[in-house]
């Protein structure tokens, strides 16, 4: 009735990463970067208007209730700053005066490890963007643009997830050619069908450990002079996976993704300050990886973003082997490893 708005919306794991923003600028990426949606991890959201919509009045927004777990540390009724201007840029061209109360959950663990931002700010967009029914005012296009530009302001990487169709699998998201413009661009990847059958595992070392804000990590990426490098090698890289997306050329994706994923932990460890988390023992279950892939010829890879969680996308002759992958692993770091998996077209439409 124009009183509530849901959403939901997907995670996503960068095979070609984002890192490093413009200064001053929200979240203009420095590089583009390529996705694959995980979409059996959610956020679930859902915005009720609670005053009426006044119009000429003085614009004021307040929030009654903020249950996201975007921010922790965020007390009720106050939103971080970036929250409160993303929804305040939404919702000011179609309304004068409105309370929101938002309530989100994830259907991941939240003490997991794996960043909610991404799926969080999408479903937040989306849900907004259901509320107002945009759908009237905009083609199905037009608001897929704004929502992916909503999701922006919030994060960057919840750019890539406001798409939540099985076709819209892989998403890349290109950083803007000329430096002045204000707009980025995302859209969905073609690919080959046999990527139907790819599953996701995420193996987490550690799921106490808190997750340093990648904001933060993106100011130091061009202090360090390993990233002009990485960055000025993404377009050429971009469209090789393209290519090996649309011919399922796997060992090309395997590469590109595992190279990239070493690149960017490069410029982490080379910026100022420097960050590391390709600790030696991340490394050393990397390299347990990838010589239990030899052993058993199969097809799989591995990624790793700003946290202690390694990422494995594989197919599913390769289940055997990342079972031995966890037993061996267990018995190396001496501790209980949990394992969250999701199959291709899970959670999407
Ligand atoms: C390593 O999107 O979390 O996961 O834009 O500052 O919110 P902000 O950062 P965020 O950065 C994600 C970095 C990454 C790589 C990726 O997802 O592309």
């Amino acid at each position: 009735n124009g009183d509530v708005g849901y959403s939901s919306a997907p995670s996503n794991i960068a095979l070609l990463k984002y890192w490093g923003k413009e200064t001053n600028r929200e979240q203009i990426p420095l590089n583009s970067s390529l996705s694959y949606t995980i979409g059996g991890f959610r956020s679930f959201t859902k915005v009720t208007a609670l005053g009426r919509f006044l119009p000429n009045e003085e614009k004021t927004v307040s929030y009654f209730k903020n249950k996201l777990f975007l921010d922790e540390n965020s007390k009720e009724n106050k939103l971080p700053p970036k929250m409160d201007r993303l929804i305040r840029s939404i919702l000011f061209p179609f309304a004068d005066e409105i309370s929101i109360e938002i309530n989100s959950h994830n259907n991941f663990p939240t003490a997991c490890g794996i960043a909610s931002s991404a799926s969080g700010y999408a479903a937040l967009v989306g849900a907004i963007a259901d509320l107002l029914q945009l759908e009237k005012h905009f083609s199905k296009l037009e608001l897929l643009f704004w929502l992916s530009e909503w999701a922006r302001l919030g994060s960057g990487s919840a750019t890539r997830s406001v798409f939540t169709s099985e076709e819209e699998s892989f998403v890349k998201w290109e950083a803007p050619i000329l430096n002045k413009n204000k707009f980025t661009n995302t859209s969905s990847v073609k690919f080959h069908p046999k990527w139907r059958q790819l599953q996701h595992s995420v193996f987490i070392l550690n799921s106490s450990e808190k997750q340093t804000s990648s904001s933060d990590g993106h100011k130091y990426a061009q202090t360090s002079p390993l990233n002009i490098i990485r960055t000025s090698g993404i377009s050429h890289k971009l469209k090789l996976l393209q290519k090996a997306l649309l011919e399922f050329d796997f060992e090309c994706v395997q590469s590109l993704t595992e190279e990239d994923a070493y690149s960017m932990h490069a410029v982490m460890q080379t910026g100022e300050p420097k960050a590391c988390y390709l600790t030696n023992e991340v490394s050393n279950l990397i390299g347990l990886f990838i010589q239990l892939r030899n052993e058993y010829d199969v097809k799989a890879f591995w990624t790793l973003d700003a946290g202690p969680n390694i990422h494995i996308l594989y197919m599913p002759e390769a289940k055997i082997m990342l079972q031995k992958f966890h037993e061996i692993s267990q018995t190396m770091i001496e501790r209980e490893i949990k394992i969250l998996t999701n199959s291709f077209n899970e959670g999407l439409l």
